[in-house]
């Protein structure tokens, strides 16, 4: 599987390929772009919106972020998206994902360190994730690798397009790839 950033050089279309945009909805011009580059190479395009409970920690709130799924199917159809993978996190084999807050919350050790003790969680290099902005999130680029795996292995495209919005979070998907 290739993982694709958008630039003006566009690979040949393969009528049997698969392109996934993973998002988590609340879609925007760059996802359109995205997609647009998905259509042009790809057979099939899918777009996944999942708004993932692992990569959020307690100040930033999950349950307030964006759902606005029935516009975001709209402009999927305008665009010729074949189909939108909308899984629940149950059936993303997320459980108790509440305790995270909990943990987070808590003053043990553990807090800082563990994002969630329930779940097992993919693990970028600690290099790539105690930097910068993972920094002052912790647990969030395991919680983004995890979904991302999680995503690419359900639906086994051959591409996936992501955003540059951010850097950070692209390396490690590279890596992750
Ligand atoms: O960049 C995003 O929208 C999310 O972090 C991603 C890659 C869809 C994983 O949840």
């Amino acid at each position: 599987m290739r993982q694709e950033e958008p630039s003006s050089e566009v690979a040949s279309l393969s009528s049997t390929a698969v392109g996934l945009i993973p998002t988590m909805g609340a879609l925007h011009a760059g996802h359109l772009s995205l997609i647009q580059r998905a259509r042009q190479e790809n057979g099939t395009v899918i777009v996944s919106i999942f708004i993932n409970p692992l990569q959020f920690g307690p100040i930033e709130d999950y349950q307030r972020y964006p759902r606005t799924l029935d516009q975001d199917r709209h402009l999927c159809e305008q665009a010729g998206v074949d189909a939108i993978f909308a899984p629940t996190a149950e059936q993303m084999g997320i459980e108790n994902w509440e305790t995270k807050e909990r943990i987070f919350n808590s003053s043990s050790p553990a807090a800082s360190a563990t994002p969630s003790l329930s779940q097992t969680q993919v693990v970028p290099p600690a290099n790539m994730t105690l930097v910068m902005c993972g920094s002052r999130r912790p647990g969030h680029f395991q919680g983004v690798a995890t979904i991302v795996t999680k995503l690419l292995n359900v639906v086994q495209p051959n591409r996936a397009y992501f955003g540059q919005k951010d850097g950070q979070q692209l390396a490690i998907i590279k890596r992750l790839v």
